[in-house]
């Protein structure tokens, strides 16, 4: 996949991570348009006019069916998909008041990407295979009790990109999944220490996709989870658990 003269379309494209995305494809990795997918389409106006004919705000709820159906009418030139709309409602799994948090963590982030990768995986086809970038977490490797229904939803968006890339490999489409850790947006503004730019994260999720690779641990937290992950998987889940209890469970949300 040439990043280069790419026409990509990024879900959650207003802001954080994906804003990030459209600028460093649009300023640094000269693609010829890019499609900016917001919930709010005026959200997506700053974008528009800093990149006049480049960059395009389209309506696209990644729940919404027909929204979705739209965008893969509208934006048929895409040979890149970055799948990086997300949620975090910073509830307990077993502690919310109801299954809502959850429902909704795996429908913006497992069903979404995939209602995204089945509406565009023929229009990948169609424009000589392209590519798919899932911006995943470091909780899609390892189950963080105190992120409640993001993990599993992670997770389940993680199988997706392997399902995917397996299922796509015949008509050359590629798919990258990102495992990113912390990063300076505002879903982590409760996030104590080091964050990593977002630009950053779309630099080294653009070159992944070049490269081929298929899964990448993004920056420096991620590193460092998939390493503790790797020495002691018992021991880190025991931590976890304690960290847990320490802090959420004591405190009482
Ligand atoms: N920040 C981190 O430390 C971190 C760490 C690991 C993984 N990630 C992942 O990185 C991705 C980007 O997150 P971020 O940090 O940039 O968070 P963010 O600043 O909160 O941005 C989230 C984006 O997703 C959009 N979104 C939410 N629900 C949507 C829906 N149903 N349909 C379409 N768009 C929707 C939001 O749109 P609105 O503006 O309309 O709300 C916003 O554009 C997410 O997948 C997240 O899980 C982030």
């Amino acid at each position: 996949m040439d990043v280069e003269q790419c026409v990509a379309l990024v879900t959650g494209g207003n802001r954080g991570i994906g804003e990030a995305f459209v600028k460093v494809l649009l300023e640094e990795r000269h693609a010829a348009k890019v499609y900016v997918g917001s919930r709010d389409e005026a959200a997506a106006a700053s974008l528009v006019a800093a990149f006049p004919g480049r960059c395009v705000a389209i309506a696209l709820d990644v729940t919404n069916d027909i929204q979705v159906r739209a965008a893969a009418e509208r934006c048929s030139d895409v040979n890149l998909l970055v799948n990086n709309a997300g949620l975090f409602t910073n509830q307990l799994l077993i502690g919310a008041a109801d299954m809502g948090c959850a429902r909704a963590e795996m429908d913006v982030n497992y069903f979404g990407p995939l209602a995204m990768t089945r509406a565009f995986a023929p229009i990948l086809a169609r424009n000589g295979g392209g590519g798919i970038i899932n911006v995943l977490s470091a909780a899609a490797i390892v189950a963080l009790p105190n992120m409640g229904g993001y993990s599993p939803s992670k997770a389940a968006a993680r199988m997706l990109s392997t399902s995917s890339r397996a299922e796509l490999k015949g008509q050359g489409t590629g798919v990258t999944a990102l495992i990113v850790g912390s990063v300076d947006t505002r879903m982590a503004e409760h996030v104590q220490g080091a964050k990593e730019d977002p630009r950053y994260i779309a630099r080294v999720g653009l070159h992944a996709i070049e490269r081929g690779v298929d899964e990448l641990d993004t920056d420096r937290m991620a590193i460092e989870v998939r390493a503790a992950l790797n020495l002691d998987p018992k021991g880190l889940e025991k931590r976890l658990a304690k960290l847990l209890h320490a802090t959420i469970l004591s405190t009482g949300r």
